[in-house]
């Protein structure tokens, strides 16, 4: 049976670590995120995102803009959010709605604040292997947690199914990055199975659920579920967990995987941020 990655314990421990470091500074870190639009699950991300916040011992605002708000009220929301010296992480809940041009809004956040690491400098850097302020926070925490679990890439052979800036693209790139062989799938490639059959490390961030069968992973490999699918019988991740636990290595849970990881990663640059903020002011 695989051993199950505990993002969930691993996050909170992470956490709890934030929490210590957060309690000796004198002014505490603040996290900015904008929520525009009444899509139902970016509300309940953007509700546990502020939850941790405020448990970690950071200040935290939440700006909630209707699903008419125009390009131009939300950049004005982040210019006034990039000159607030208070501010030291700006996120801006994903999807936006529709009509809104998601890449100039991205692109107005300051990438000294982009506590999501999805301004071009940031991801720039990412893709070409440089330092960016912060990497993504689902590809940090996936790396952290393979890593927390001593599980090897090198020589490796991963493969991504999805291609979303979010995930899969930042993903296959930080796994490059660790000597892993990457494929990246997505809704054009032939013979899906097949390729997941060959992955010794199956990473899926397309929001199926249950889409991964058992039958669809190689004997001992590690799998990764990004998929967070609200259906009727509750949230479900894009793999067929029971189906696969047998077979799997290793394999991560929905809920209780990547999605806490995610959050936890979140914090730890919104940390990583104000500590940047304030040596550039020494
Ligand atoms: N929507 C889904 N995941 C994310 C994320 O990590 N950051 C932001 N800003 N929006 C999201």
């Amino acid at each position: 049976m695989a051993v199950i990655l505990d993002g969930r314990t691993f996050a909170n421990e992470i956490c709890e670590e934030l929490k210590s470091e957060v309690q000796k500074l004198a002014k505490k870190p603040k996290l900015a995120v904008i929520l525009a639009g009444n899509n139902p699950a970016s509300q309940i991300y953007v509700k546990n995102k502020q939850k941790k916040a405020e448990y970690i011992g950071f200040e935290s605002v939440v700006i909630s803009l209707p699903s008419d708000v125009t390009e131009e009220n939300l950049l004005e929301h982040i210019y006034i959010l990039n000159e607030d010296d208070d501010i030291n992480g700006i996120l801006v809940q994903l999807p936006l709605p529709a009509g809104i041009n998601q890449q100039r809004i991205i692109e107005a956040i300051e990438p000294v604040k982009d506590c999501d690491g999805f301004t071009s400098y940031n991801f720039g850097r990412l893709a070409l292997g440089y330092k960016p302020y912060v990497y993504p926070c689902t590809p940090k925490g996936i790396i952290k947690l393979i890593e927390h679990y001593n599980i090897q890439t090198e020589g490796f052979n991963a493969v991504v199914i999805g291609r979303s800036n979010i995930a899969g693209k930042p993903i296959s790139m930080l796994l490059q990055q660790k000597n892993a062989t990457v494929t990246i799938a997505h809704s054009y490639t032939k013979n899906l199975k097949e390729l997941a059959k060959t992955a010794d490390i199956l990473i899926s961030a397309i929001g199926r659920p249950d889409f991964i069968k058992g039958d669809f992973i190689k004997e001992n490999a590690v799998i990764i579920d990004v998929g967070i699918n609200r259906t009727d019988s509750g949230i479900k991740g894009d793999v067929d967990f029971n189906g696969c636990l047998n077979k799997a290595a290793y394999i991560t849970p929905v809920p209780g995987g990547i999605g806490p990881m995610t959050i936890a990663m979140l914090m730890e640059n919104t940390l990583e941020l104000y500590k940047i903020q304030r040596s550039f002011k020494n």
